[in-house]
């Protein structure tokens, strides 16, 4: 591979973009507050930080967080994620790899399975842990020391981590969906950073369309470019992004094809609900774990759709987006 094309490769690459400082990061001002605070008083002790957990839906920085944690602390990140722990010795081996204040970044931690989980618990709050070794007459439990470690949990759904892990972090924050504002400062960002010029109103419009999220204001700003360059030479323009965004199925409120289309199975196929995640997630063809920690929330956020102990429902706003009046809803109710 040639230099120059290279140095193209790695201009492309999202990498580039992830905030690497505090003051990099926009937006979650009540989040980084908290997260500033901790560091700084951490530093200022020279003790490793208290356990962390993010949680939100994806996109929103959690990730970016836990490595931003890492840089302000001057300490080393081990990164691995839920799923890929499968056994209690797996998690052993990681952990007495670590060294003294070292942070150990657990993705998708809600995927621990129980037993792993059990051990993590006196790792975090003992710093050791107990490992049973053989089997039959043979087994028997050692102990081993860890240094005194941080762990960083992300996860989109707190609800089912147990609550003794839960209970064990120190701080617990959840991130919520970027305001257009913030969306568009990122956006700005992100094309300087790739030497995009882009108008600030088309960075407002790409921003209104990202649903809260800052990976997909990236994916769209990455999209919009392309489809400007083969349009034509001068550039970015409104006209362009919003040919771009129609291309995609995006429309002006920010919904996806499959945003849509949830709210249309439970309009029109089961009048306004209540009807069950399960439900909905066959009549869209999607797997249940995308619909509830994707779609849904930012539906609910956005006041489409409401969840009930019976199961989701449109609301007044999200049968205004189907076009029915909402006198029509809920005849079965
Ligand atoms: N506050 C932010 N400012 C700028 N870019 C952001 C911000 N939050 C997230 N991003 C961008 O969005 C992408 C997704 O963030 P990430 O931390 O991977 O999300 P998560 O781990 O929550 O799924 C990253 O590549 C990063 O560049
Ligand atoms: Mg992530």
């Amino acid at each position: 591979m040639s230099d120059s094309f290279r140095f193209k490769a790695e201009n492309l690459s999202a990498i580039k973009l992830r905030p690497a400082t505090f003051s990099d990061f926009t937006g979650q001002s009540r989040v980084l507050e908290k997260l500033r605070i901790m560091t700084a008083a951490a530093r200022q002790r020279q003790e490793p930080l208290n356990h962390i957990l993010l949680s939100g839906p994806p996109g929103l920085g959690k990730t970016t967080l836990a490595m931003i944690l890492a840089e302000e602390m001057h300490a080393n990140v081990r990164v691995t994620s839920g799923p890929v722990i499968e056994k209690a010795g797996d998690l052993a081996g990681l952990l007495t790899g670590l060294e003294y204040g070292d942070i150990l970044f657990i993705d998708e931690i809600h995927r621990l399975s129980r037993t792993v989980e059990e051990y993590l618990y006196s790792a975090m709050e003992d710093f050791r842990i107990d490992v049973m070794i053989d089997q039959g007459p043979n087994a028997r439990s050692i102990r081993l020391d860890i240094p005194k470690f941080t762990l960083v949990g992300a996860t989109t759904r707190t609800g089912l981590l147990s609550s003794p892990l839960r209970s064990r972090f120190t701080l617990q924050t959840r991130l919520d969906y970027y305001g257009a504002e913030d969306l568009s400062k990122i956006i700005s960002r992100s094309a300087k950073l790739l030497d995009i010029t882009i108008p600030e109103e088309v960075a407002f419009e790409v921003a209104q369309r990202s649903r809260g999220t800052p990976r997909i204001a990236n994916n769209l700003l990455f999209f919009v470019r392309d489809f400007s360059q083969q349009k034509s030479t001068n550039g970015i323009t409104l006209q362009h992004a919003k040919g771009a965004l129609s291309l995609l199925d995006i429309d002006e409120h920010g919904l996806d094809e499959m945003d849509k289309r949830i709210l249309e199975v439970i309009g029109q196929n089961y009048g306004g609900g209540p009807v069950g995640a399960s439900t909905i997630s066959v009549a869209i063809g999607e797997e249940r774990q995308t619909l509830e920690e994707v779609h849904e929330p930012f539906l609910i956020q956005e006041g489409y759709l409401q969840r009930t102990p019976q199961g989701r429902i449109l609301t007044t706003k999200g049968w205004q987006l189907l076009g029915i009046e909402h006198s029509q809803q809920n005849l079965f109710l």
